[in-house]
């Protein structure tokens, strides 16, 4: 029996460095709100999709091959938007009814619009496109920047993806040798009808940083993200027998005294822990990692947070940031404070804040008798 559901295709062109946008990543990698852009591109489009391509930045497949199963098809894209599309287009399953071309860079276009546009298909259109109306007025200007014509505001209208064509209709398009920033352009080559439908706000393209605050106002205000916070805090004395090194904050400290514990008694990193732990749900420090478990006598700090880093991501969550305070005389902090946050924040892969206080002579820590931490956590849902 044929199934009443139509079989779609989605391309999402994701291969673009990013240019405008200035990170050191593609742009399809950056991070928002706990997921980067492409994975929130198929999440929204994936309820619709029978089959999904996306054409990844050369170097990045794998990584991006990584974020999904075998459900998303991650292939090498091209030169420009119009190669990548038309590579995808080559791996789209002979079956498919129509196919919706939609950048990764309009992360948050939601599930409803791409269902709008399949519904247009569904009732025989060759190609869909949604739009919204123009709130500038448009100017044509010459090479010396002096204008040549001024649009009707009224009849114009910027476009959006996911666009939506008959499978045959885009095959027959991206025969042509042109190179359009749309796939409805091509359309229009041939002279077939491209039907619009109203775009929505949230299917902004993400292009300059500034766009991804609009984005996340759109995510955190939909109540779409589930954000943790979490509180954690460590206690070690110090050591009078002397022999043993201080660690704090994964950096040996030579020269200081050390302190006792079952592990290396890393205050720092073992606050940071207890906060991802309680955080995420996870219970804390001492039931993941306490006394009664001879495995982790003696481990490093390295080790503990690799270790909760890597239970906090399979419990579904990604790191925010992190804050972590330490209390004591000594060691002095300062003069190692930008070595104390690259290196806990490369091991965390979440930027790191590290400050530092003394308790004006008062209660242990100020009677130097051993050191504290408090850490707070802010994580989120994947
Ligand atoms: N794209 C692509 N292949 C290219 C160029 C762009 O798949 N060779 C994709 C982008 O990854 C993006 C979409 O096409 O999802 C729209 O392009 P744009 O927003 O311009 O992204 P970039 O080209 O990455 O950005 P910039 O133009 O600022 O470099
Ligand atoms: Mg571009």
């Amino acid at each position: 029996m044929r199934s009443l559901l139509p079989k779609v295709c989605v391309i999402i062109p994701a291969a673009g460095s990013g240019e405008r946008f200035g990170a050191t990543i593609p742009k399809a990698l950056v991070q928002l709100v706990g997921r980067t852009l492409i994975e929130h591109a198929v999440a929204n489009m994936s309820p619709v999709a029978t089959q999904i391509i996306v054409a990844a930045p050369a170097g990045y497949v794998n990584q991006i091959r990584t974020f999904f199963g075998d459900s998303v098809e991650v292939i090498e894209g091209g030169a420009t938007r119009t190669q990548s599309v038309k590579l995808a287009l080559a791996k789209v399953d002979e079956d498919i009814e129509y196919v919706l071309v939609h950048d990764a860079a309009r992360s948050l276009a939601s599930t409803e619009l791409a269902n709008r546009v399949i519904r247009e298909l569904i009732k025989g259109e060759k190609a869909v496109i949604p739009v919204m109306p123009v709130s500038d007025t448009i100017k044509r200007i010459d090479k010396d920047g002096y204008v040549t014509k001024t649009y009707n505001r009224s009849k114009l209208r910027a476009v959006q993806t996911p666009q939506g064509f008959l499978h045959g209709t885009l095959i027959a398009a991206h025969k042509s040798k042109s190179d359009a920033t749309d796939d409805a352009g091509l359309i229009e080559e041939l002279g077939y009808p491209v039907k619009t439908i109203d775009g929505e706000e949230r299917a902004l393209k993400i292009t300059r940083t500034e766009d991804l605050e609009t984005a996340t106002k759109y995510l955190i205000g939909s109540g779409d993200v589930d954000i943790r916070v979490g509180i954690g805090t460590d206690t070690h004395a110090f050591s009078t027998g002397s022999s043993r090194e201080l660690w704090l904050g994964g950096l040996l400290w030579r020269g200081e005294t050390g302190v006792d514990g079952h592990s290396d008694g890393d205050v720092a990193i073992h606050a940071i822990c207890d906060a991802l732990f309680t955080a995420s749900g996870l219970g804390d420090l001492g039931s993941n990692f306490g006394v009664d478990r001879p495995e982790y006598k003696g481990a490093s700090g390295e080790q503990l947070l690799r270790e909760t880093l890597q239970r906090v991501n399979l419990a579904g969550f990604a790191i925010q940031n992190i804050s972590v305070q330490i209390i004591g005389n000594k060691p002095k902090i300062g003069p190692r404070r930008s070595e104390l946050i690259s290196r806990l924040s490369s091991l965390l892969e979440a930027p790191v804040s590290v400050s530092a206080t003394t308790t004006d002579g008062l209660g242990f820590t100020g009677e130097g008798k051993g050191l504290s931490a408090i850490a707070t956590a802010l994580i989120v849902r994947k």
